[in-house]
């Protein structure tokens, strides 16, 4: 069971850091774990509320909130599976069943998918751009919380984030779409360490000559 977490109360003063190594370290040290490594067990419901509520604690310019989450669990990920399989069918008339059926058992690679749904409002004072920002950032921190809770995860796309069958599926209002599928669940082994940008390559200091 998960901690009965604790979340201030609107208004109130909360810390402004929380200095931690411990967090410093898991940062470092973060991977994504491939979908094709996850098993069970993955976070049970107050977990899974939890993490939800967590990767919605985002940075989100005037509270657009412009994301939402639809969760995969149990038999549902094989229903949707046979919405992708005919949803690949479709788009692939020549391709074999048993590369269909792979495509319709992608959601029950992990025991847990959620898609987060970026909903952004073109009208609304805050740039659309930023509104996209957030839902990426929501991805983020929902890997970052399963982590803290003992959960490997990946946030993918793959197809299904772009196909108009498995949107319909999803049931998506116009101008919404998958910021990502995020599978939560536990490693059968541990990620390899993948490269990292060479950090020299990518920092300047405004001012400094070439
Ligand atoms: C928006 C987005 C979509 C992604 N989609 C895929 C995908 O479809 N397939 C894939 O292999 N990795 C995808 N990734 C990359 C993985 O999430 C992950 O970053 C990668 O496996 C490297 O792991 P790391 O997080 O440890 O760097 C995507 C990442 C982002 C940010």
């Amino acid at each position: 069971m998960a901690d009965s977490p604790k979340y201030p109360e609107l208004g109130r003063v909360v810390p402004s850091a929380y200095p931690s190594e411990a967090t410093r370290a898991m940062l470092r040290r973060r991977r994504s774990t491939p979908a094709d490594l996850l098993t069970g067990p993955g976070p049970d419901a107050p977990q899974l509320q939890d993490i939800l509520t967590i990767a919605a604690r985002v940075p989100d310019h005037r509270r657009v909130v412009p994301f939402r989450f639809i969760i995969f669990e149990g038999d549902a990920r094989a229903r949707f599976g046979a919405v992708l399989k005919e949803a690949y069918l479709a788009n692939e008339p020549g391709a074999d069943e048993a590369r269909a059926d792979c495509e319709g058992n992608r959601f029950l690679r992990a025991p847990v998918v959620v898609a987060v749904i970026s909903k952004t409002n073109p009208d609304h004072r805050t740039p659309e751009w930023e509104q996209v920002l957030t839902a990426g950032a929501v991805c983020q921190n929902m890997l970052l919380a399963a982590s803290a809770y003992g959960f490997a995860a990946q946030w993918l796309t793959e197809w299904y984030a772009y196909d108009d069958k498995a949107l319909a599926a999803l049931g998506l209002e116009p101008g919404e779409k998958v910021a990502g599928y995020v599978y939560i669940g536990t490693a059968q082994e541990g990620p390899k360490e993948r490269g990292r940008p060479e950090m020299s390559a990518i920092i300047s200091r405004w001012g400094d000559k070439k």
